[in-house]
């Protein structure tokens, strides 16, 4: 199934964030412009503002529409902004299938482009006049900005544990969707409570998100991916499926000779590694933890009243854990 069927009846307001999330970026300055529209234009899936409008459903979403669209549109901007620094941080020369803002402008233009991308999410948020909301946004962008510089530090990192890596996907991914969740609900007028149980609902959504991600990158090709397989191993990002294998000792030793010098790893020697996790049980596991996020989320949805949102929740969840996409 399509994830664009399944929350169908979004389809007009989701296509009005596209258009705005157009305007919005309407730089006047053709560089900050170009870059943002081609970023844009490549696609993504929107997960971001379909979280916001959903959660928006638990309070009033008709009398709070406005609001809650601008929440959506600064949430898609917001990671927007992230991935346009991610690629540079992370050399990646390929994104949503087109060449990135860093491959094409280079990397302080993409620094730049990030950063007008927030700026305009601020413009955006700041015209909803709501301070828990504000409150609640600066807190996720300090700790996805924290989970990031994490990641520059775990690079090519070894003796990293499981805690360390989930403690870092929980900043980078996990809490801006949660916070996605929140927002929507707070922007609708909805209770504290259902506010709350949403933010779990996309902590424990987020966190499987970012795993299956992290499984994809070993078993997608290029075209599924928009990025050639195995990147973050390229990268030097050490993955959930990575912990797993790397309890076989023989795997262990030849993963941690390759990162001892960097500036080694290639295409070719990062295809053998690709094989040898194949023949592990690494990425069962990954899935199996990632089920176990999901039945997590599924279990928040149960305290919410049941309407037409609660069940799309519910089959966004239980599709991630099959996604391919
Ligand atoms: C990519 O996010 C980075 C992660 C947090 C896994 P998405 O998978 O939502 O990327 P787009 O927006 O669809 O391209
Ligand atoms: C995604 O990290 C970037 C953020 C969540 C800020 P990754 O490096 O894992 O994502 P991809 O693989 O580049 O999309
Ligand atoms: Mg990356
Ligand atoms: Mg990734």
């Amino acid at each position: 199934m399509k994830l664009a069927n399944i929350y169908g009846f979004l389809r007009k307001d989701l296509q009005e964030i596209e258009n705005e999330l157009a305007n919005t970026i309407d730089a006047e300055h053709p560089l900050l412009k170009e870059a943002s529209i081609q970023l844009l234009r490549a696609g993504g899936k929107r997960i971001r503002p379909v979280f916001v409008l959903l959660a928006g459903h638990f309070g009033q979403f008709k009398e709070h529409e406005l609001h809650i669209k601008k929440v959506a549109i600064a949430l898609e901007l917001i990671h927007m902004a992230t991935l346009v620094h991610d690629d540079v941080v992370d050399e990646a020369d390929l994104r949503r299938g087109k060449p990135t803002v860093k491959q094409l402008y280079g990397d302080r233009a993409a620094m730049y482009t990030g950063d007008y991308m927030l700026a305009k999410s601020l413009t955006l948020i700041t015209e909803v006049e709501n301070p828990s909301l504000h409150k609640t946004l600066s807190k996720t962008l300090v700790k996805v900005v924290e989970g990031e510089i994490a990641q520059i530090e775990d690079k090519y990192n070894v003796e990293q544990d499981l805690r360390n890596y989930l403690r870092r996907i929980k900043r980078k991914t996990a809490l801006l969707i949660a916070t996605s969740c929140k927002l929507g609900a707070i922007a609708s007028g909805a209770t504290k409570k259902e506010a709350n149980l949403l933010y779990r609902y996309g902590y424990n959504v987020g966190m499987s998100f970012q795993i299956i991600d992290d499984i994809l990158d070993f078993t997608a090709s290029e075209k599924e991916l928009g990025k050639p397989t195995g990147s973050d191993l390229i990268q030097g990002n050490v993955t959930l499926p990575i912990l797993y294998a790397m309890e076989n000792e023989r795997f262990y030793s030849r993963l941690s000779s390759l990162f001892d010098e960097p500036n080694k790893v290639n295409e070719s020697n990062i295809n053998v590694i690709l094989e040898e996790l194949k023949e592990t049980d690494a990425i069962d596991r990954s899935y199996h933890l990632s089920n176990l996020y999901l039945q997590k989320a599924l279990h928040c949805l149960d305290s919410l009243p049941m309407n037409r949102a609660r069940k799309t929740l519910e089959t966004i969840a239980k599709l991630i854990g099959k996604r391919r996409f």
